[in-house]
């Protein structure tokens, strides 16, 4: 049986000889972060996958982010490691029911997070990640935002922006969208000299009470650049172990188990390594119009971003 570093060393070995690059979200496990060419957020890898230079990208992430790396570079082959990885929240809101909902309102943008699926994207004005949605809505013409799906996000965009209006649907991220002040409480009672860093994705309550509310990389970078020495993490929970190794002088504790995305922690490193081997993974293949017409939201992503 080969061990994990033997492995490792083969998956290098068949990125050069297959002209790949492997980009990692930052809620993958730290074996994974090992064999990335690129770790960052939602908007990291978007904008990582355009410049990119290689014919073949593995995508460690979920389902929307090798989409979203398809839909930015059509003439590259983008690979999902491990097939079931999918983000619930994506798949929250049918086309049909997003084209009903622009009927309803036919005067407001329609600003679709970033997890959602191309389809969705292919109705949407523009997209958003988590590090670019104020900026984005800030930096839009109309004043009137259908935001899509995740209404704790939108909200926390709605408070930075009062001058804007808008309007939600139902929805969220289980994980996230499951902490409570009862989580805080409990976290600060335990830990009473951390600092709380939370994803905009939870409750409106729980950013309350904040000391810092950011995308994944605004966490680790806040985390990292602090003089603080206690954190209590309140977004996935690789985010804490993958701090620990960053800074072995610090402590983190997750604000709650429930952060535990299991889609994120689907793919395994030898799902990485057998599709570098063609055994496995699934190949992100959308036709013309789904690309062409997705593909102008996230270019006003970026244009406003
Ligand atoms: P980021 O935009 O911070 O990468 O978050 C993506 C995500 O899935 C959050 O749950
Ligand atoms: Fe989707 Fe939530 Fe998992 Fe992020 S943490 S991929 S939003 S289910």
């Amino acid at each position: 049986m080969p061990s994990v570093q033997e492995i490792k060393n083969e998956i290098e070995r068949l990125k050069k000889e297959t002209d790949t690059t492997i980009l990692v979200h930052a809620y993958q496990g730290q074996d994974i972060f090992e064999i990335a060419d690129y770790v960052g957020d939602s908007y990291g890898l978007a904008i990582k996958a355009q410049d990119d230079p290689s014919k073949n990208i593995i995508m460690c992430g979920v389902r929307f982010m090798a989409e979203t790396a398809k839909i930015l570079c059509p003439n590259k082959r983008v690979f999902l490691p491990n097939p079931t990885a999918g983000c619930p929240m994506a798949e929250q809101l049918t086309k049909k029911e997003l084209q009903a909902l622009k009927e309803q309102f036919p005067d407001h943008s329609v600003v679709a997070y970033v997890n959602t699926t191309a389809e969705l994207k292919t109705l949407a004005d523009v997209c958003v990640t988590s590090s670019c949605a104020v900026e984005v809505c800030r930096n839009l013409e109309n004043d009137k935002i259908l935001f899509i799906p995740d209404p704790n996000l939108g909200s926390y965009v709605a408070e930075k922006l009062p001058e804007k209006q808008f309007r939600f649907i139902q929805g969220g991220c289980p994980h996230h969208y499951s902490m409570t002040k009862e989580d805080v409480k409990k976290a600060k009672a335990l830990h009473p000299d951390a600092l709380l860093l939370v994803h905009p994705e939870c409750p409106k309550d729980v950013v309350e009470e904040a000391d810092y509310v950011g995308a994944t990389t605004g966490i680790m970078n806040f985390a990292k650049n602090s003089d603080h020495k206690e954190f209590v993490i309140g977004t996935e929970v690789s985010i804490v172990e993958h701090l620990q190794f960053d800074c072995p002088d610090k402590k983190f504790y997750a604000l709650s188990n429930d952060l535990l995305c299991s889609d994120m922690k689907a793919t395994t490193l030898m799902d990485v390594y057998n599709t570098l081997k063609g055994m496995a993974g699934e190949e992100i293949i959308l036709d013309d119009p789904t690309i062409e017409k997705a593909r102008h939201s996230l270019d006003e992503m970026i244009r406003l971003g």
